[in-house]
């Protein structure tokens, strides 16, 4: 009986933390690359407006800010693609 319960709260715990694993995932792709842009960017320094540098310009920054905040592929793609439509 004792077992039992053991195997079982150790089961529920495997599936909660599932649950929470897949949703956390969930949300960082679905984030915006607003959204991702004012998490991550705004951390060390206030960001100027899209509209300060050109595209050309937010490339460059944008290659060296994303070692800097340590962002993957997706993040820096959503982010650049947010900077570069021009707001
Ligand atoms: C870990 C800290 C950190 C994070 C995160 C960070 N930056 Fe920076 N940023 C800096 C530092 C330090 C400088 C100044 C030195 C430099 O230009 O390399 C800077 C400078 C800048 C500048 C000024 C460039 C210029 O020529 O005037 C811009 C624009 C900028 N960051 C944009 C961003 C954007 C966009 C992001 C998000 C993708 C970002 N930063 C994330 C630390 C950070």
């Amino acid at each position: 009986m004792k077992r039992n319960t053991m195997i079982m709260s150790i089961a529920a715990l495997t599936i909660a933390a599932v649950i929470v694993e897949s949703c956390v995932s969930t949300k960082v792709t679905d984030k915006s690359g607003s959204q991702l842009w004012s998490e991550n960017c705004q951390r060390c320094h206030n960001t100027p407006p899209s509209s300060a540098f050109t595209d050309p310009e937010w490339s460059v920054i944008n290659m060296h800010m994303r070692q800097r905040a340590m962002l993957t592929d997706e993040e820096y793609k959503k982010i650049s693609a947010f900077m570069q439509q021009g707001e």
